[in-house]
């Protein structure tokens, strides 16, 4: 039963939603309270097969609970991002394209075929966010959910060292937990905000963002049903981020496409729902040697470019 003094969080907890309406809507998209405050009633009672009266009140209820109307000045947003701050990668060159590196607050997802450098930047970030600000770093830990099993605590120790600092330390500073199916990396995120409790996370990173949600929804009737959660866990990745000035980082696999020369690179897996919540898209690909081409997509004040890198046993420099 909905608890009537409960702010409502799902749409059936909304006054006049009942399972049979929440099911009718969700399947027309309408999957949170946000996207209901914001519908119109028309379309809402063709969705839901009810009157447009009856559809108005339940928009009502939902902007009730949906606390929009908050408006922010722009010198409060201003101020706001004044306390942004920026990782650096590795690669004066990258974090350049990036304009100065991996921004808190924000979603930055790397993306690319296999081998193509995702990992190798997710444990280079790990470690340069234990760096001090004035180094580019965050001063802070590293929440790394692990869902290929491939996080290598060898490479911190190589990577640290590298960067003068004490391997042991490093790797104090990163906490690895392993996400046994996309349930499991959803409900990680929750736990994220009690390891907030003992230490400065300000970076959690998800490699890979999209491995699970692949091998699990692999019916064409499914793919509703995996878009729903995986835009879901972009928008707790993204709160997480929001709260603790964190930076979000995650990696995301593209089959290599040698058939399309000038073919659509972004048709990496999620497709439009990781691409939206994504703020900054990183597109890797394969070069001679060590070396990653990595270029910026779709940013929403940043020229696109591309810049070369270099994966090495030190960790990622410039090329
Ligand atoms: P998938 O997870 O399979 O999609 O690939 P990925 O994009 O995560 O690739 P990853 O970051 O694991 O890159 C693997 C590549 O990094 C290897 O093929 C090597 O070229 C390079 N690499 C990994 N470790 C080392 C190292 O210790 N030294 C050097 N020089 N290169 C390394
Ligand atoms: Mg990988």
């Amino acid at each position: 039963m909905p608890d009537k003094n409960k702010k409502p969080k799902e749409i059936e907890d909304l006054p006049g939603v009942g399972e049979a309406i929440a099911e009718k809507l969700r399947e027309a998209g309408y999957i949170d309270i946000m996207s209901l405050a914001v519908a119109s009633p028309k379309d809402v009672a063709d969705a839901a097969e009810i009157g447009e009266n009856v559809a108005a009140k339940i928009i009502i209820n939902a902007r009730k609970a949906a606390d929009i109307g908050n408006f922010e000045s722009g010198d409060e947003i201003l101020e706001k991002r004044k306390v942004i701050k920026r990782l650096t990668t590795g690669s004066k060159a990258l974090d350049e394209l990036l304009g100065g590196g991996v921004e808190t607050a924000a979603i930055t997802e790397f993306f690319g075929e296999f081998a193509s450098g995702k990992t190798q930047i997710m444990h280079q970030l790990s470690v340069n966010a234990t760096l001090p600000y004035d180094k580019g770093g965050l001063e802070g830990h590293t929440l790394f959910i692990d869902t290929e099993n491939t996080f290598r605590p060898e490479r911190i120790v190589q990577m640290a060292k590298a960067l003068g600092l004490d391997p042991m330390e490093t790797l104090k500073k990163i906490h690895v937990a392993r996400a046994y199916n996309s349930s499991h990396q959803i409900l990680l995120v929750e736990k994220a905000y009690e390891l907030t409790e003992k230490y400065p996370v300000r970076l959690l990173i998800v490699d890979s963002l999209t491995a699970h949600f692949r091998a699990e929804y692999t019916g064409r009737g499914t793919l509703a049903e995996r878009q729903q959660l995986l835009n879901k866990h972009m928008h707790d990745l993204l709160r997480f981020g929001d709260i603790y000035n964190a930076a979000i980082a995650v990696t995301n696999q593209v089959a290599a496409r040698p058939d399309v020369f000038f073919g659509d690179p972004t048709t990496s897996v999620g497709g439009n729902i990781v691409g939206h919540a994504s703020t900054y898209r990183v597109y890797l690909r394969k070069s001679k040697g060590g070396k990653r081409i990595a270029r910026l997509i779709d940013s929403p004040h940043l020229p696109e470019g591309e810049v070369i890198i270099n994966v090495t046993e030190n960790g990622i420099t410039d090329a």
